[in-house]
């Protein structure tokens, strides 16, 4: 025996036949796949919106619904927002009303905007960042995983010694590489990353210390060595580390209190610099992506 069918959800009528009401049933319809084609202004939007109107009109207070069934509707144009906030806007409750309906209006530009809330499993998602930040299948992505699956930098988050310490070892091979093309800004770009993503957490102290290293640290292209300027130390001498380490692993640093996109951003910027810095991975490859990452950071969290 057939049990009895439910009424489908009502669309509208027949252009050509008015009389001949059109009604879509629910599980054939949501089921699948659906393309609505149309020319501008045929009302493809609109019959977008009350295919779903029907939907939650005829089922959200059927039980089970509303705890099992999600909906997720990307909007780029923000046509099925409610428009509450512009007095006179035609429609408040399109497509359905909160409960049913709950809006996140995003905007990368400021973020005092609406947040995509995310589970923390999507934030440490390796493919989340390849994709954000278009990394390259061969060496980018790989990277990005490798880092990301890995739980090093967070078993070390607990002990701002041994941080520091990492810290300070990344800037004092920096500053003892004597290529005379290298890189003079890569150890305060370095910390300045650093300083970045600690955020609240950051303290005048270490800003000081990236201000010192700024103003004291230079490089002698003739006798091809970093060197500091009062009191003049030179970094191919005995004695530079015990000089220079000392200035980072001195500092008083909270690294706990780095959440989610930082402390993401904060091991590959780890990995990153001891990679380059060991030689064990090119700057060519993954500095670019590294680049990328500080740009796009603002807008990824807004
Ligand atoms: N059933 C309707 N009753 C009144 N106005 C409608 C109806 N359907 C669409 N419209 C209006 O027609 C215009 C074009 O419809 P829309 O769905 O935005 O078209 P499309 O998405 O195909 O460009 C909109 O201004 C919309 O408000
Ligand atoms: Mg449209």
């Amino acid at each position: 025996m057939r049990a009895a069918r439910r009424r489908g959800a009502p669309l509208g009528v027949l252009a050509m036949e008015p009389t001949q009401e059109v009604a879509i049933g629910v599980d054939a319809i949501f089921a699948s796949h659906i393309g609505i084609f149309g020319n501008t202004g045929s009302r493809k939007s609109y019959t977008l919106a009350k295919i779903y109107h029907e939907l939650f009109e005829q089922s959200s207070a059927a039980p089970g619904f509303s705890e099992r069934a999600q909906f997720l509707l990307i909007d780029f144009n923000g046509e099925y927002v409610d428009r509450i906030d512009i007095p006179g806007a035609h429609a408040t409750e399109v497509i359905a009303g909160f409960p049913t309906k709950k809006s996140y209006v995003l905007a990368t530009r400021n973020d005092t905007s609406d947040k995509l809330p995310l589970p923390k499993s999507a934030v440490h998602d390796p493919l989340f960042w390849t994709v954000l930040l278009d990394a390259t299948e061969k060496t980018q992505a790989p990277f990005i995983s490798r880092v990301l699956t890995s739980d090093y930098w967070d078993n070390l988050l607990p002990s701002p010694s041994s941080l520091l310490t990492a810290i300070s070892e990344i800037v004092c091979r920096a500053t003892r590489n004597t290529d005379p093309t290298v890189d003079r800004q890569l150890s305060f770009n370095f910390l300045e990353e650093i300083h970045d993503c600690l955020g609240s957490a950051t303290t005048p102290e270490f800003e000081h210390v990236i201000q010192d290293l700024k103003n004291n640290l230079h490089f002698n292209s003739v006798h091809r060595t970093f060197y500091w300027s009062t009191p003049r130390t030179y970094a191919n001498a005995d004695g530079w580390d015990e000089f220079l380490a000392p200035k980072i692993t001195q500092l008083d640093l909270d690294f706990t209190s780095i959440e989610d996109i930082d402390l993401v951003r904060f091991k590959i910027v780890m990995q990153y610099y001891r990679d380059i810095i060991s030689g064990y991975s090119s700057r060519e490859h993954l500095g670019p992506l590294v680049k990328r990452m500080n740009e796009r950071v603002p807008s990824i969290k807004n």
